[in-house]
Formats: C-alpha cells, sequence, structure tokens
C-alpha cells in the first residue's frame, strides 16, 4: 500500500482504533523524567502519529522518528509533518539487520496498523526490542482477524483471480486463521525477552454506510490491486461486492435486532500489546 493521499482519506476505521488504543492503553506506560526519543513502525502518512498520538503526549518528547519501508508513504509524510523534531526514514521492520543508529535509542516504540502486514512476526518484534533503549516501552496495535480476508481467500481460489493472488496468504494477519492469536502473539513476546503488561485481543465493530465506503476503504488498503490491469478492476469489484453481500450474513452481521439496515457492520479483532525491555 502506497498511496498515501488515498490511505488518509478512508482510514476512518485505523483512526477510531488508534484513538481508542492511545486514549485507553498509555495509562499502562511510564514516562522518564527526562524529555523522550520516540519510534513510530509503519508510520504510513504520519497522520496517527502527528495527529492522534503527538498531541497526547506532546510534553513528554522532544524527539520522534516516523519509519516506513514505503517511499511513498515517507515522501507524503515528510511533506505534511517533517520538521526539525519530527523525521521520517526508511526501515523495513523485518530487516535482518537493525541499522546501528537506531539500536538501543528508544524510550518508547509505537505502532499503528502496521504489523499484520509483517511476515515475519519474530524478527519484527526481535528488532523493536533492539530498538528500545534498556528500559524502554512499546505500545502496540494491528489487526488479528478482519471479514475482508475471507474474501481475498474466496476470491484466490477462483479461477479469474487466482492469478494475481498466487501469494495472497502474506497479505492475511499471520493470526487470521489462529484459534488464539493472543497466545501466539504472547508467546512471541517473551520468547524475545519482553515483559508483558498488556496482550489482548479486542473484538471491535466498524460501521461503514453502505457498500460504497466499505470499497473505498478497501481499495485504500488492497495489496493486490496494482497487480490487476486497470480495466479489470471494476469486473474485480463487482465480484468482490458480490461475494460479501453472500457472506453478509456469516461475516458482516447484522445488527439492531437482526434487522438489516442497509449498513456494514464489520467486526474484526486487533491485537493490543504494552510491554516492556525491562521490569
Ligand atoms: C495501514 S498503514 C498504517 C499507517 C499508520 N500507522 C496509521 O495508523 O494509519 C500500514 C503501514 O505499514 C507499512 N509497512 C508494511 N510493512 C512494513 C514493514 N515490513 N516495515 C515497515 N513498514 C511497513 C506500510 O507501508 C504502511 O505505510
Amino acid at each position: 500500500m502506497n498511496n498515501a493521499k488515498l490511505y488518509k482519506s478512508k482510514k476512518g476505521l485505523q483512526q477510531a482504533d488508534a484513538t481508542h488504543v492511545i486514549e485507553n492503553f498509555s495509562k499502562y506506560l511510564k514516562w522518564k523524567d527526562h524529555k523522550e526519543t520516540i519510534l513510530d513502525v509503519g508510520s504510513g502518512d504520519g497522520h496517527t502519529l502527528c495527529e492522534v498520538l503527538l498531541p497526547k503526549i506532546a510534553d513528554k518528547v522532544d524527539r520522534v522518528i516516523g519509519t516506513d519501508n514505503s517511499n511513498e508513504m515517507l515522501e507524503y509524510a515528510r511533506g505534511e509533518y517533517g520538521c526539525q523534531q519530527i523525521v521520517f526514514e526508511k526501515l523495513n521492520i523485518e530487516c535482518t539487520d537493525v541499522p546501528e543508529k537506531f539500536q538501543e535509542k528508544f524510550d518508547h516504540i509505537f505502532s499503528f496498523f502496521c504489523l499484520h502486514w509483517v511476515v515475519k512476526q519474530s524478527i519484527a518484534f526481535q528488532n523493536i526490542y533492539t530498538m528500545l533503549k534498556p528500559d524502554g516501552e512499546i505500545l502496540l496495535t494491528f489487526l488479528a482477524k478482519n471479514p475482508i480476508y475471507d474474501i481475498y481467500e474466496e476470491m484466490a481460489k477462483t479461477e479469474k483471480w487466482a492469478k494475481y493472488k498466487k501469494d495472497y496468504k502474506k497479505y492475511l494477519s499471520p493470526y487470521h486463521n489462529s484459534p488464539d492469536p493472543e497466545d501466539e502473539v504472547r508467546t512471541i513476546l517473551n520468547k524475545v525477552g519482553f515483559h508483558v503488561k498488556v496482550c489482548r485481543s479486542d473484538r471491535r465493530c466498524y460501521t461503514y454506510p453502505n457498500l460504497a465506503t466499505v470499497n473505498a476503504s478497501v481499495k485504500a488498503v488492497n495489496p493486490f490491486l496494482p497487480n490487476i490491469p486497470e480495466e479489470e478492476h471494476e469486473s474485480y469489484f463487482e465480484d468482490y461486492d458480490n461475494i460479501m453481500k453472500k457472506n453478509k450474513d456469516i461475516i458482516w452481521e447484522k445488527v439492531n435486532n437482526n434487522v438489516d439496515d442497509g449498513k456494514f457492520h464489520c467486526f474484526y479483532e486487533i491485537i493490543i500489546v504494552v510491554a516492556s525491555k525491562g521490569f
């Protein structure tokens, strides 16, 4: 996902959850007496970092590094939010060697809606651990399960779309088909050496007013569209809509006493982690 402008305009779900997590889980973090240096993993368009997180902790930090592995996202974030205090740097959180300039440099590391894109989960968590100062802490949230992944899977099994979705599994959250995402994440965190304060999988609901809004949001994060020729996009979304409508009773649960109100209520699960390097 590289289109920062499109992503920024359609990220209602991500913004609502980042706000929820920051408002309800920052209380578990211990802040230092001095002004801190913090890092955000997968900062994307920079909006969550600079307009949701920073206003809440502005008095506690004096240096902020947003990181991402997409040049387009970095360029956009720099243009919107870059300044002396806030810089955006390239970092693939799955890399095998964390650059020395990032090692043990951060008091707090945050990440919102990035880590479900990462296949090598243990490496990502190990890298985050490496970048923390010895007494550093993390606050992370990412998707565990989402009905959109079921649609990706169903389309990947059709003759028409399979050729564009050969590697679809790497675009599902690593926990989408897990019987216990919370336990899996906690196990990795413990293995890496984190002291886990919070590791939970929360069921959330986001309501889209209509199908067109669902599609616009999905378009902003859909990893397959760049591989599908432009002239096939309309057909792709037609098939996508048909699967969604067919599955609506199963994966998009009706609310309001089971009355179909025409809206799309997306039920999904997010993982929330608060952990520290030391005790
Ligand atoms: C859904 S966006 C989230 C952006 C922002 N944190 C927010 O809350 O809106 C996910 C971001 O993670 C980035 N990303 C995906 N895989 C990554 C990786 N391996 N290393 C670093 N960033 C990655 C993407 O480029 C994208 O900008």
